[in-house]
């Protein structure tokens, strides 16, 4: 069942994080739902401009929908993930979006600040909820490219007027991670002081983690045996994950990690069974593999095994 996050973030607000995964076709849709239904946890799908445009945004729609008659049980918030405003204002007159993000981070604030607040007038009217971004992350997302220097941390003080300014419903903060598998040289993590400092400002209110793949060792050497070349890719200790939650973040964003295993079934399988022609075999295994990263994920953000309490709160049980 499609709802908003509002009242998910309620409930996991200081205890977990909602786990936000970025899908684009059916494969993942499917061990999308199954790891999140096996491990009992609520869910966020984001789709991103990318996703709606790699087949037709009607067909993830239509994925969707089918995917949700075939897992009754579950309960999960469709997103748009890094809208600019014009997609933004497509999503929320869909009817089919419970969540955008408007992403004008790469603005001057009081330029992010207006665009904002026009989206969630826009989307507030429609019962639909707005995460927005302050800050900076490095990497590629979308319609915006950050270099290592051009990254910002976010600014705790403008948070808080931002936050009062826009009527966002979420804020998406810039805490030294970056989009994509390399994230970090050296000694270098997640900056949980600043985190601190956010929350101080803005207490009870919800928090995103974007750029929060761990980009596991173990899949990185994996692909790399098996032809790939990701040298250097470092991600996110997921073991932070609670700690954050503790400190406001009640939605973490992971997408590369679920590139990963895509990549490491079709290389390995590919490798080992040169001969072959039928792509289902892959498929089922990619779809098993993505179902038990999710799982896994589910775990460390604390959101596995949630869902009883969640359907209850709803009123849906
Ligand atoms: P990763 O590249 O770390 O998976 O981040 C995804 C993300 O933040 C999508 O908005």
């Amino acid at each position: 069942m499609i709802v908003t996050t509002k009242k998910l973030f309620e409930a996991a607000y200081g205890k977990y994080a909602i786990g936000a995964y970025n899908i684009n076709n059916l494969e993942q849709a499917m061990g999308l739902f199954r790891g999140n239904v096996e491990s009992q946890a609520p869910f966020i799908i984001q789709i991103s401009k990318g996703a709606r445009s790699y087949t037709h945004k009607s067909m993830l729609e239509a994925i969707i929908r089918a995917a949700d008659a075939l897992f009754p049980e579950a309960v999960f918030a469709v997103h748009l993930d890094h809208g600019d405003e014009e997609t933004c204002y497509d999503a929320i007159n869909s009817g089919f979006y419970s969540s955008v993000m408007i992403d004008a981070s790469h603005e001057d604030f009081e330029t992010n600040v207006a665009i904002t607040r026009r989206v969630v007038e826009a989307a507030h009217a429609k019962g639909v909820v707005v995460e927005a971004e302050l800050g900076q992350l490095g990497g590629v997302e979308e319609h915006v490219a950050v270099d290592e220097a051009g990254a910002k941390l976010t600014d705790p003080d403008k948070a808080k007027e931002f936050v009062e300014r826009t009527g966002c419903d979420s804020l998406a903060v810039a805490i030294g991670t970056s989009h994509g598998a390399y994230k970090f040289s050296g000694a270098q993590t997640l900056r949980l002081d600043v985190l601190a400092e956010i929350q101080k400002r803005l207490p009870g209110f919800p928090l995103v983690l974007h750029g929060a793949s761990s980009i596991p060792q173990e899949e990185v050497e994996r692909i790399n045996a098996a032809g790939g070349n990701l040298k250097g890719a470092k991600g996110v200790d997921e073991n932070l994950f609670k700690r954050a939650a503790e400190l406001g973040v009640t939605k973490v964003n992971i997408d590369t990690d679920g590139r990963l295993v895509w990549v490491r079934v079709h290389r390995e399988y590919l490798k080992e069974h040169p001969e072959v022609v039928d792509f289902r075999p892959i498929g089922k295994i990619f779809m098993a593999e993505y179902a038990k990263m999710i799982a896994h994920k589910n775990e460390k953000l604390g959101s596995a095994g949630r869902l009883p309490e969640i359907r209850k709160l709803l009123g849906l049980d």
